[in-house]
C-alpha cells in the first residue's frame, strides 16, 4: 500500500471510475463495492459493473458478501481468476436486504459461521483475504474482539473495524475504544473506520487506536482530494492547501466523462447526478445548480453545464477550508 489512508467500499459509489480518482489523490487502496457471492446473479448489469476492475493499479481488493462458506469460497476464486489481488469479506453491511439473508453484519451474531466462512475463503485462494466488520450486532453484544481472534486464527491478513454496531446503523458517533482494544489484543493489522472527516481526525484516530491504517467512506464523496490532505498532514503535520476551483473543475469533467463511458449514456447520466450533487456541496452556489443538473438527460448537456459553471467562477480561488 502506498499510503495508510484507504477508500472504504461503498455500494453505488466506489465504482471503477471513482476508485481510480481516489487512488490518484493518494488513497493507498480502494476496495470495490460489495458483490454478492451468488454467481448466478453476476450477469446482471449491476454485478458486471461491480466486478469490473480492468486497468486499475493494484492492490485490487474485491469485496464479497454472502453467508454460505462454499459459495463465498467459489466467489473468491472466481474474482481472483478475474484479477483480484485481495479478497475482502463483508461482515459490516447493515442493509436489510443483506442482513435478511444472514450476510453482512448479521453474521456477527453467529461466530461459528464466521469461522466457517473465513476458513473456507482463505483455503480457496492464494491471495490475501481481509475482513470488514462492525464492532458487533448491538451495543450489548460487542464481539469485535472475539471475531478478530477468529479472523486471526483463520488466516485473515487484515481487519477493518467500523466503530459502530449494526444496531447503531449510522447514528451517533463512531467509537474508537473497541478498535483500540482489537489492535492491542490482535497481531493482524487493523484498519480503523468510521466518521473520519478531516486530516486532524485521521491522525487522532490513528493515535487513539494504534491502527495500521484508516479507511474513509462518506467524507470522500465529492471530495476525493481528502486522501492527499490526510496523507500530507500525517507526513508533515501541516495542512495541505485546498484544491483550486480550476483543478476541481477539470477533475469533475474527467470524472463525469469516465462515468458516461463506464456505464453508458443512460445509466452514466444518472450516476453522474449523484456525484455532481456531492461535489456541489463544496463549491460556490451558482443559480439553482444541482436542480438544473439533475434535470439534464444528455451526456453532452451535463458536460456543457460543467463547462459553463466553472467558466462563471474564478479558477484561481481555492475551495473553502
Ligand atoms: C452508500 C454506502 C454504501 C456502503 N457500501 C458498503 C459496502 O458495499 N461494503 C462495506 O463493507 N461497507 C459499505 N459501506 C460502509 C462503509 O464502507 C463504511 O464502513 C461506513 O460508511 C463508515 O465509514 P465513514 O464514516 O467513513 O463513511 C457503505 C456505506 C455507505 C454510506
Amino acid at each position: 500500500m502506498t499510503s495508510p489512508t484507504l477508500l472504504a467500499p461503498m455500494a453505488g459509489v466506489t465504482d471503477r471510475p471513482y476508485r481510480t480518482l481516489c487512488r490518484r489523490y493518494g488513497a493507498g487502496m480502494a476496495v470495490s463495492e460489495m458483490v454478492t457471492s451468488d454467481q448466478s446473479l453476476w450477469n446482471s448489469r449491476k454485478s458486471l459493473h461491480r466486478l469490473d476492475h480492468s486497468g486499475e493499479t493494484g492492490p485490487r481488493s474485491i469485496q464479497i458478501a454472502g453467508s454460505d462458506p462454499q459459495m463465498m469460497a467459489a466467489a473468491a476464486q472466481a474474482n481472483v481468476e478475474n484479477g483480484a489481488q485481495i479478497i475482502d469479506i463483508n461482515m459490516g453491511c447493515p442493509a436489510k436486504k443483506v442482513c435478511n439473508k444472514a450476510a453482512g453484519s448479521a453474521l456477527l451474531r453467529n461466530e461459528k459461521q464466521v469461522a466457517e466462512i473465513l476458513e473456507a475463503v482463505v483455503r480457496a485462494v492464494s491471495v490475501p483475504v481481509t475482513l470488514k466488520i462492525r464492532t458487533g450486532w448491538c451495543p450489548d453484544t460487542r464481539n469485535a474482539l472475539r471475531i478478530a481472534h477468529i479472523a486471526e486464527q483463520s488466516g485473515i491478513q487484515a481487519l477493518t473495524v467500523h466503530g459502530r454496531t449494526r444496531a447503531c446503523r449510522y447514528n451517533g458517533d463512531a467509537e474508537y475504544d473497541t478498535i483500540a482494544e482489537v489492535v492491542q489484543q490482535c497481531r493482524i493489522p487493523v484498519i480503523a473506520n468510521g466518521d473520519i472527516t478531516s486530516a486532524e481526525k485521521g491522525l487522532a484516530v490513528l493515535q487513539h487506536t494504534g491502527a495500521a491504517a484508516i479507511m474513509i467512506g462518506r467524507a470522500a464523496q465529492g471530495a476525493p482530494w481528502i486522501f492527499s490532505e490526510i496523507n500530507h498532514f500525517l507526513e508533515t503535520g501541516e495542512q495541505l492547501a485546498k484544491p483550486t476551483i480550476a483543478e476541481v473543475g477539470s477533475l469533475i469533467d474527467e470524472h463525469i466523462r469516465n462515468l458516461h463511458s463506464f456505464y453508458g449514456d443512460f445509466l452514466g447520466v444518472r450516476i453522474a447526478r449523484k456525484h455532481m450533487g456531492w461535489y456541489l456541496q463544496y463549491l460556490p452556489q451558482v443559480g439553482a445548480g444541482k436542480k438544473v443538473f439533475n434535470q439534464l438527460e444528455q451526456t453532452s448537456d451535463q458536460l456543457n453545464f460543467i463547462r459553463l459553471y466553472f467558466q462563471s467562477l474564478d479558477g484561481n480561488l481555492r475551495l473553502a477550508a
